[in-house]
């Protein structure tokens, strides 16, 4: 149903606003001293965690929907698609994991490696779009 399609894409670009944002304000922590803006940082990051992982589950669901209604299992661009929303998806839950490594102030990198890890959800992104519209598998 075209009606599913749209708020998968919907949904997924949501996920992805989140996933841009959320290792973007490590970057600005890491690089923060002071007490008050670590402190509000540590509010940022948790908020937004909470509010985009719902956004996952129903682009997941809407997907997994698709696939069933279109009968897509056996493409191979839609199996190597799963394969990196399986990424994605633990990208997502270790961003999670680095909140809470935030809010107990232990974070080990600097604000360098948060730039680099903040580019692994463009790649992902890039990736599925590219399998999904041209279908080149
Ligand atoms: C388990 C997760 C997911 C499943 C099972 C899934 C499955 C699907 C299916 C079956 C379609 C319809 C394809 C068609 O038009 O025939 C679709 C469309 C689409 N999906 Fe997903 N998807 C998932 C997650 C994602 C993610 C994470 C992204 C973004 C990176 C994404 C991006 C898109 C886009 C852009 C379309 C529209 C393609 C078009 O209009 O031709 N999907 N998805």
């Amino acid at each position: 149903m075209l009606w599913v399609k749209a708020f998968h894409i919907i949904f997924m670009v949501s996920w992805f606003a989140g996933l841009f944002y959320l290792p973007r304000l490590f970057v600005y922590h890491a690089m923060t001293d002071d007490e008050a803006g670590s402190e509000r940082f540590k509010i940022m990051e948790r908020k937004l965690y909470r509010f985009i992982t719902p956004f996952m589950i129903i682009s997941v669901i809407l997907g997994i929907w698709l696939m069933i209604e279109w009968q897509l299992f056996n493409t191979i661009w839609m199996n190597i698609k799963l394969v990196l929303v399986g990424f994605l998806i633990a990208y997502h839950f270790y961003c999670g994991h680095l909140v809470k490594v935030f809010a107990n102030d232990e974070s080990r990198h600097n604000h360098i490696w948060y730039r680099w890890f903040n580019e692994f959800p463009v790649l992902i992104l890039t990736a599925i779009v590219i399998l999904v519209v041209v279908r080149p598998f």
